[in-house]
């Protein structure tokens, strides 16, 4: 295969560049098939809990379509621990960086910061205070960050619970991730819509989405 002329970049030319950029994109293209490697591996992680943390991830994802959520905040929900196994000490950042270019800035700030508002239910058993996410007060996205949380996080533990697949949440990865990078019209910036939306949720709950669970 072509490679470039140089050693060093400060030798690089237009030849090369031109070379390069097809192949970027080439790569980037295959972005959503990476991200499904990387949660799938997410099954040889932490022990301890009763589920592994794909699971976790899965049922994060399954309990917010099941909430009837846009595909933005899904998406978040599917990838917000992505970061475990690489950046255990700044997961929920490793994981905005990875979605802050394809979705609504709610949904980044949300899945950025989420580390600070699960401390809430285990910290203080670390000896820790539990209201750290206390500090992020009057951020407009606050609320939307404790109910991230309460409903798909802390709730997303029980081996009982029936999770859609992976491949249920792969064609949405696909459309999320395949979109123009930082487009206003993506990024939403300032825009919060809702986690919950009841009537969505009736329709996906009666619609059987039983033929796809495992
Ligand atoms: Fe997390
Ligand atoms: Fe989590």
């Amino acid at each position: 295969m072509k490679t470039v002329s140089f050693s060093q970049m400060k030798d690089g030319t237009q030849e090369d560049y031109d070379l390069l950029e097809p192949l970027e994109h080439e790569y980037i293209a295959q972005l959503p098939q990476r991200l499904l490697a990387a949660l799938e591996d997410l099954a040889n992680s932490l022990s301890g809990y009763k589920i592994n943390r794909l699971e976790h991830s899965l049922q994060s994802a399954t309990l917010a379509w099941r909430s009837g959520a846009d595909i933005d905040w899904v998406v978040c929900a599917l990838l917000h621990d992505i970061g475990d196994g690489l950046a255990p000490y700044s997961h929920d950042k490793l994981a905005a960086e990875i979605v802050r270019p394809f979705v609504r800035e709610q949904c980044t700030w949300v899945v950025e910061n989420h580390f600070d508002f699960q401390k809430y239910y285990f910290n203080h058993f670390y000896g820790g205070n539990r209201n750290v996410r206390e500090k992020h007060q009057g951020n407009p996205y606050y609320d939307d960050c404790v109910d991230f949380c309460e409903l798909w996080d802390q709730a997303a533990f029980n081996p009982d619970y029936a999770n859609l697949p992976l491949s249920f949440f792969a064609p949405m990865l696909e459309s999320v991730f395949t979109r123009k990078p930082f487009q206003d019209a993506y990024v939403q910036a300032g825009v919060r819509l809702p986690l919950v939306d009841t009537k969505i949720a009736q329709q996906r709950n009666t619609d059987n989405d039983a033929t796809v669970i495992n």
